[in-house]
């Protein structure tokens, strides 16, 4: 791929998604293209980039995004963020809070929705009204999400108890899949965080946007964290990363602990 195909790609991402690519991402770049290339049959890297720079072909832009966007995730990632959640919801659940809605921002491909949908409803118990929005630019993520079906080899952080409780048996290829009880208050959709305003109405309870915000510069989070401000009711909680901070772009927000902040009252 030439420099210039390479730095058009770049700042169309950037401008698309919020994701900066920065030169050190060039080798992986290159790498995921070449894979869109592979399944469309092409094998100029610099015409496909000026062809979809050109047109805007939004699936064909959809399934660039989901060629570049980095998925790494896995059950019960950063676990202290869920003991936490454990007990703010004992908390309100002991307040009387019947109704909980949360939203997971970047969800990937399913394994912290579905942490979040064992650690609530272990929280809270069967009579909650709990819903859990799941959302992610990448329909591929979103699809896998959507199945719920995973190998055993990823199940290692869930405890054996709710693995057996929300989870069916393996089947002869080691895979299980989560039981419709777990799949229940779960719902997939696309969403670009890029995007504002977000079309939910909220109020959600506990916003989680984890590991994404990482690839987007000071302005990509101001509008996240703003959006998320407007959407949280007040004293609701975002979690983010443990390697993200929003300190000092979220005056509607206090910290509670690393990484985690509660949505102030009067703000
Ligand atoms: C590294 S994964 C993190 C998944 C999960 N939150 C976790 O912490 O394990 C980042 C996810 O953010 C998504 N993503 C990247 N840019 C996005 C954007 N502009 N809007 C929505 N999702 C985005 C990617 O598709 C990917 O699934």
């Amino acid at each position: 791929m030439k420099a210039s195909s390479y730095a058009a790609l770049r700042d169309f991402i950037y401008a698309t998604a919020g994701i900066q690519l920065g030169e050190s991402k060039q080798a992986l770049v290159l790498a995921r293209v070449g894979q869109r290339l592979r399944a469309l049959g092409l094998d100029d890297p610099d015409a496909y980039i000026r062809e979809v720079l050109q047109h805007q072909d939004q699936e064909e832009i959809v399934h660039l995004l989901d060629a570049i966007s980095t998925n790494f995730t896995s059950f019960f990632r950063e676990e202290a963020h869920f003991h936490r959640l454990t007990g703010i919801l004992r908390d309100w659940k002991s307040q009387g809070q019947k109704k909980f809605r949360i939203w997971c921002a970047a969800a990937s491909t399913g394994e912290e929705p579905y942490t979040l949908s064992m650690v609530c409803q272990e929280a809270l118990g069967d009579f909650s009204d709990l819903k859990i929005l799941c959302t992610d630019i990448s329909t591929r993520v979103l699809e896998t999400g959507r199945r719920g079906v995973y190998h055993l080899s990823k199940m290692d952080p869930v405890p054996p108890q709710s693995l057996q409780r929300w989870f069916g048996p393996p089947d002869e290829e080691s895979f299980v899949s989560a039981k419709p009880a777990l799949r229940g208050p779960l719902s997939f959709a696309r969403l670009n965080l890029a995007e504002v305003p977000y079309p939910m109405k909220g109020p959600f309870d506990v916003v989680f946007c984890r590991n994404v915000m990482i690839y987007f510069d000071v302005a990509g989070r101001t509008r996240f964290v703003t959006e998320a401000a407007r959407l949280l009711r007040p004293g609701g909680f975002l979690f983010v990363g443990h390697a993200e901070s929003v300190a000092g772009i979220a005056p509607g927000f206090r910290a509670v602990a690393p990484s985690v902040y509660q949505r102030v009252v009067h703000g």
